[in-house]
């Protein structure tokens, strides 16, 4: 594939996008990169969006995508969920900001632990946080310092794990192993067993190329982790939408303390973590508590108003078990019939993933290590994109595809005449 070809693909949709360049250039003068979350980054800029509506998007040039995004997977309800966002207006009309308990709260941690089968859960404001606080809950309670990543893992904007430890994550001591390798998993598990306070998996690297950990390998982590006195930490950010309680539970592993992010939010920034009371309780500074010295967590909108009030509409009313698992099993279908476009057309391409979430590669074999991803031909990722973008259908530029609630079935039939029209220019 000729690099040519990607020129004239950048350059095609620069001519086709004024507006969201103008955009860009005026964001730049303020915002470093011209945005400010990184992952968006794509050449030759992104695009600028004014409006959505159910799975549709609409950039300020006044084209309208079928958005097989969801943002990253916090899209999950679609841009018009009446039920999530009429119901945060109206809580909105008798509070806003609260230096106080508000009534939702126990509502949607009630939620969330009947549905996660968590003993106790406490909301942050990000999937980066939920992250940061489930491991300083395990270095405080088992006085160690090292946390077990998986490379290619990603758990916020300091916890990135793609190529090695990045130079901006947190200061914590990561001990990272290669993924879906349980001999080495154990190796240094062994290794560090005196020092190690925890170890942190994705039950499916999402950021990473959506590559399924193998329940195997998963099991045998946690169970190697707990006989050295490690507390198992599972990051279902992400994958918290799959079955009716999340990725691990349909794997039938359960975590001690779980991360969640996302969807719960139902578009309001959101993260929260929960496990078992043995872990959690030490978070318990009411007057009840006898623990000596508890450990305080603050946050101004930890409890805001709109993220958990949307939250318990998510769960408790669009987004039930029962809706997720049928959402699971649609989105296993769907990507079935991507698998079955990419083998009639021939092209190097394929799909991972799991559920509702999934990745489209520049690889002619399904990668299963993030050291496949590596290889992928990134002109052709890239034309594939353009390819996808021209036809009217919005994704990661990394490839990443996220089946929502709002997508009918003629607009999954649309996606799969456009792949198959992109892949017949890529061969
Ligand atoms: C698995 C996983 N963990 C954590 C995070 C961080 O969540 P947030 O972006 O809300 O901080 C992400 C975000 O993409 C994620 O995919």
């Amino acid at each position: 594939m000729s690099s040519n070809n990607v020129v004239k693909a950048r350059s095609n949709f620069a001519d086709r996008n004024p507006g969201s360049r103008s955009h860009y250039d005026e964001a730049r003068k303020y915002m470093p990169g011209g945005q400010t979350r990184s992952v968006l980054t794509h050449a030759p800029f992104p695009l600028t969006f004014a409006s959505g509506s159910g799975a549709t998007l609409t950039d300020v040039d006044g084209h309208t995508y079928l958005d097989f995004l969801g943002d990253f997977t916090a899209g999950l309800l679609g841009h018009s969920e009446r039920r999530v966002l009429d119901h945060v207006a109206e809580a909105l009309t008798h509070n806003a900001s609260v230096g106080g308990i508000h009534p939702a709260e126990a509502t949607l941690a009630k939620l969330m632990c009947e549905r996660f089968g968590l003993d106790r859960v406490r909301f942050t404001n990000s999937g980066t946080e939920a992250n940061l606080l489930a491991m300083t809950t395990a270095v405080i309670t088992t006085g160690r310092k090292k946390i077990m990543v998986l490379s290619g893992g990603y758990h916020g904007s300091v916890f990135y794990f793609a190529s090695g430890n990045a130079p901006w994550n947190a200061p914590f001591d990561f001990v990272i192993t290669p993924f879906n390798d349980e001999a080495a998993a154990l190796q240094a598990i062994t290794t560090h067993a005196s020092t190690l306070a925890a170890v942190v998996v994705e039950p499916m690297l999402g950021s990473g190329g959506c590559i399924p950990a193998s329940p195997q390998f998963l099991t045998s982590v946690f169970q190697a982790a707990r006989n050295v006195g490690a507390v198992c930490i599972a990051d279902e950010v992400m994958t918290s939408r799959h079955g009716s309680s999340g990725m691990m539970n349909m794997l039938g592993i359960e975590p001690d303390i779980a991360a969640y992010g996302k969807y719960i939010g139902g578009g309001f920034s959101f993260g929260a973590f929960g496990g078992k009371a043995q872990f959690m309780d030490m978070f318990d500074t009411s007057p009840e508590s006898n623990r000596p010295s508890p450990v305080a967590h603050g946050g101004t909108f930890n409890n805001n108003l709109s993220s958990v009030t949307a939250g318990c509409k998510v769960l408790g009313e669009v987004f039930t078990a029962d809706i997720a698992v049928a959402h699971t099993a649609r989105g296993d279908e769907f990507r079935q019939a991507i698998a079955a476009v990419i083998a009639r057309s021939g092209a190097p391409v394929s799909v991972t993933g799991f559920g509702s979430m999934m990745s489209l590669h520049a690889l002619a074999t399904p990668p299963v290590s993030p050291t496949d991803i590596a290889n992928r031909d990134i002109e052709l990722q890239e034309l594939l994109f353009f390819g996808l973008l021209e036809r009217g259908i919005y994704i990661a530029a990394r490839g990443m595809v996220n089946l929502g609630l709002a997508h009918t079935d003629d607009q999954l039939a649309q996606f799969l005449d456009a792949l198959a029209e992109t892949l017949t220019t890529l061969n």
